[in-house]
């Protein structure tokens, strides 16, 4: 029995991201911590009675993005995902995809990520191939190296490229300011400034390691001391290409966010703030001031995906 089945997964901040030196196949060691937030992605897959393949996409209206930012053909994530149950599972038939995006396009906030997930997970429901966990998993893996959180959601460490998870343990809730910008950095493209930045030695790239202090702070569920202990190694090189983002940073500060990064390889800004109020005036500070795209507040740790209907 097939049957429409609709998905949601949520986008991510890092809240540490610690960058190894690149390996021989060009990825580079993680140790990543990641938090997802309440701004989602959703999915419906349709199973179809021939074998087409069809994506349609809608975005929300935080969701600025240029036309034609995000294929919609064959490279597309979410086109990837379905034909990665399909093939996994030997289904013929093929799938009709509606992506609603809520996540920022190219943003460092995985949203292309989350589509992919919510994917996964809405056709293998949708095609009733009786996947598990551990199978989703894998499949997620081969998509992206932050797909997987996205299933997973919560609040997680992620090591090796960010693939490999552990649930990190977490009280409370944080709330966040993200500030996107019009134009997207490219992941490849911010990670290929680490490696210059490192054979330039302009800075030093070693062995990945978690921080302790992030890990306690979550615990404690301390928002002070989790925003003094924020930290991201793709920072440097995003400001290097998008050095308007000090900016916004700056901005952060001054409104008393407990702490202000470039989330992912950005080009968004996460800040934190003592509480949802306080994120609110942090967000109309950055509103009324900066050059920010978009200004909104969310709040993590948020579920993984889920299945709606
Ligand atoms: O895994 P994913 O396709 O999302 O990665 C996109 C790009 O980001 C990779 O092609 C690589 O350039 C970079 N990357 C990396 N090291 C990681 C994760 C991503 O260099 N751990």
């Amino acid at each position: 029995m097939t049957r429409e089945v609709t998905v949601r997964a949520p986008g991510k901040l890092n809240l540490q991201l610690s960058v190894g030196p690149r390996r021989d196949d060009g990825y580079h060691p993680l140790a990543t911590v990641f938090q997802a937030v309440d701004l989602y992605e959703t999915v419906t897959a349709t199973p179809r009675a021939d074998d087409r393949f069809t994506l349609e996409m809608t975005m929300l209206p935080t969701v600025k993005a240029a036309p034609g930012a995000v294929p919609l053909d064959e490279t597309n994530l979410a086109m990837r995902a379905a034909r990665a149950v399909a093939a996994r599972y030997g289904i013929t038939d093929g799938v009709d995809l509606r992506v609603v995006k809520g996540v920022p396009v190219a943003g460092g906030m995985a949203g292309g990520s989350a589509d992919a997930a919510a994917t996964l997970l809405a056709c293998a429901e949708a095609w009733n191939v009786g996947a598990t966990r551990d199978e989703l998993d894998e499949l997620a893996a081969g998509l992206g190296s932050d797909v997987p959180f996205a299933l997973h959601g919560h609040t997680a460490v992620g090591l090796g490229r960010g693939d490999e998870l552990s649930p990190a343990m977490t009280h409370g809730e944080f709330h966040w300011v993200f500030a996107t910008q019009g134009h997207g950095l490219s992941t490849p493209a911010v990670y290929a400034e680490f490696d210059r930045q490192v054979e330039a030695g302009e800075r030093t790239a070693k062995d990945p390691h978690l921080s302790n202090a992030i890990m306690s702070a979550l615990m404690a569920g301390d928002a002070h001391a989790l925003g003094a202990s924020l930290q991201n190694d793709l920072q440097g090189p995003a400001l290097a290409l998008a050095p308007h983002l000090k900016r916004t940073l700056d901005l952060a500060h001054e409104a008393e966010a407990l702490g202000a990064m470039v989330s992912g390889s950005g080009p968004t800004v996460a800040a934190l703030g003592r509480s949802r109020q306080h994120a609110l005036a942090i967000a109309a500070h950055l509103s009324a001031v900066g050059e920010s795209d978009a200004v909104f507040t969310v709040s993590g740790p948020a579920p993984g995906a889920v299945v709606l209907n």
